[in-house]
């Protein structure tokens, strides 16, 4: 198989960070100077994929707007010498060929990838959840790929979570220790089971939101009901796949999903901003705050 295309689902009603989300999706909650969303397109990009389909739903127009030309912004920022700034803006309309489609109804993460099939047709692609940043040397769709493109079946990116935590997760049914090294290596997953009570939890290997599917993905959506919070589940049609690997993730994630989370991926992010201005700012400000 060979991956070109990659899908990012960007049309839930980001609730738990409303009311910012009332008029706003959470797709464009900023980490430092950038929208969530840009970095997950940035992602895809770095690991060579040209073509995204974005998903989106109502009041999402601001994330086609924001990977959009912006002639009245570039003219000004152009006349007034800002030509860092300019340079960071014009660089966003020239990320990739990204099309978009709109999901029409709610009705959860598998719904929202069944609208790609018309843009993926019978091609292998990545799936990457537009709320969820991965941090790392090589992109984690770059890994994955490379583990897919090898076995030639789908291939998931999990990572080990607290067990306090599988409830908030898919979470992988793989015949693994808990000390067992899996860096380097994919492995055969058995199922999954979508945000499951701890005590009914396979394992703690969680799914993080960077998936490879084969076409094989799409039947499998059809041939689903309804799941979890009535919602249909990406995860349970993934339990229907003949043959499915997983990664482990290494980088870091950050889910940007909820307030905590996204405030540790603004605060982790700008300790490693290299530009010795923000890093040493932040980490003053920290150490004088918890001294
Ligand atoms: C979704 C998926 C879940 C996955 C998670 C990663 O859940 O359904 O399997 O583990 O993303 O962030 P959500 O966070 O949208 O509830």
């Amino acid at each position: 198989m060979e991956v070109t295309k990659a899908v990012i689902p960007a049309a839930g009603f980001g609730t738990r960070f409303l009311p910012v989300t009332k008029a706003q999706p959470k797709e464009m909650m900023p980490v430092l100077d950038k929208p969530t969303i840009q970095y997950v397109v940035e992602e895809a990009i770095a690991a060579g994929i040209e073509d995204i389909l974005i998903i989106t739903g109502r009041g999402k127009q601001a994330i086609e707007r924001h990977f959009d030309k912006s002639y009245e912004l570039e003219e000004a920022l152009e006349a007034a010498g800002k030509t860092d700034r300019l340079n960071r803006v014009e660089e966003i309309a020239d990320l990739g060929d990204i099309h978009y489609v709109r999901q029409k109804e709610r009705e959860g993460l598998g719904d929202a990838v069944r609208y790609a099939e018309k843009h993926v047709g019978e091609n292998p692609f990545a799936l990457l959840l537009g709320d969820t940043i991965i941090e790392s040397d090589t992109p984690c769709t770059q890994t994955l790929i490379e583990h897919a493109e090898a076995h030639d079946v789908s291939t998931l990116s999990l990572e080990r979570v607290p067990w306090a935590q599988v409830s908030s997760y898919g979470v992988a049914d793989a015949d693994i220790d808990d000390d067992t090294d899996l860096t380097d290596e994919s492995f055969p997953v058995s199922d999954f089971i979508e945000k499951p009570a701890r005590e009914d939890a396979p394992s703690n290997l969680a799914i993080t939101g960077r998936y490879i599917f084969t076409a094989e993905i799409f039947d499998a959506l059809d041939a689903t009901e309804k799941g979890v919070g009535g919602e249909l589940q990406l995860t349970d049609a993934i339990r229907k796949l003949t043959d499915i690997r997983g990664v482990e993730l290494t980088g870091d994630r950050y889910d940007i999903g909820t307030i905590p989370s996204w405030l540790r991926a603004n605060i982790e992010m700008s300790l490693q901003y290299d530009d010795g201005e923000m890093n040493a700012a932040v980490e003053e400000f920290l150490q004088e705050r918890f001294r």
